[in-house]
């Protein structure tokens, strides 16, 4: 069963490694995707699922923009005709860890343009695009456990998945209470291996091996997410199985917030 048929996702961050991994979850389920991104996609990368259907769509979007939001859904609208699920993927983490003292504004404030007000501005958008659409729809974002606990010298990072936390609430209750057949809610991963992780773990740990091993130690389960972990809770949350789900976290650590 394709829960994904004749449904079209639209990606922010859809060029990093998450992005590409939910959009090929989505697009194997059957969406039309969309990667939206700064950086260009490599959207070779979905072939394997994209037998018989239009390919899909790279297009520039700075999550930041609402102008670029706005042109983000237009484009989408103008060749699939609809946008059923947005994923808020695209966040920054910095490749420096600092003590909270020495965080630099304008490092906290981009961390926060792009993990908060990126949030915000999708959010936005797509309640738009979507409140009066037949089908409704659906947005998931992207949270990380660092939304829950404090995590080592990120302070910019942490407080702005806190943020993302409260927000998917806030969007979700307003979303219902206007009566509008959209749900929003969050996963929130454990360390994944990707770019993001790596460039910060390797800084941190000394070597690549010793990062992997020290990631994967973290969690219970003893060893890391990955983001093909991430990208089926994504596809579960925006799917008609979790009809009755709003407003809520899914947390994908491996355990290492039960300890
Ligand atoms: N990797 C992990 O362990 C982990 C854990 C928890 C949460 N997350 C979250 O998952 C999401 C994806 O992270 P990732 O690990 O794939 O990182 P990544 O660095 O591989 O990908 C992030 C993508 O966001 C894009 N981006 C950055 N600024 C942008 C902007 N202004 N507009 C549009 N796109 C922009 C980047 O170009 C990049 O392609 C992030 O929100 C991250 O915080 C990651």
């Amino acid at each position: 069963m394709k829960r994904y048929e004749n449904k079209v996702a639209l990606i922010s961050g859809g060029a990093g490694a998450m992005g590409l991994a939910i959009a090929r979850r989505l697009a194997c389920e059957g969406a039309q995707v969309v990667l939206g991104d700064l950086a260009s996609a490599d959207a070779g990368k979905l072939d394997e699922c994209f037998a018989g259907w239009p390919a899909p769509l790279a297009l520039t979007l700075d999550v930041t923009q609402a102008a670029s939001w706005q042109a983000a859904f237009e484009q989408t609208q103008q060749r699939f005709g609809r946008v059923d699920l947005l994923v808020n993927n695209a966040g920054v983490l910095s490749d420096t860890p600092r003590a909270f003292e020495d965080v630099e504004i304008a490092e906290w404030r981009h961390v926060f343009a792009v993990n908060v007000d990126g949030v915000f501005l999708g959010t936005q958008a797509a309640l738009r695009a979507m409140r009066r659409a037949a089908a409704g729809g659906a947005i998931v974002n992207l949270g990380s456990v660092a939304s829950f606990v404090g995590s080592k010298d990120s302070a910019a990072y942490g407080s702005s998945k806190a943020t993302v936390r409260n927000m998917t609430k806030q969007a979700a209750l307003s979303a219902a209470r206007m009566g509008y057949d959209v749900r929003v809610n969050a996963v929130h991963p454990g360390f994944v291996w990707t770019p993001l992780v790596e460039r910060r773990l390797v800084h941190q740990f000394g070597s690549r091996e010793a990062a992997i091993a020290a990631a994967s130690a973290m969690n219970p389960r003893g060893r890391l997410v990955q983001a093909d972990d991430v990208a089926a809770a994504v596809a579960f949350l925006g799917s008609d199985d979790a009809r009755m789900i709003t407003g809520a976290d899914l947390i994908i650590d491996g355990g290492r917030l039960i300890q």
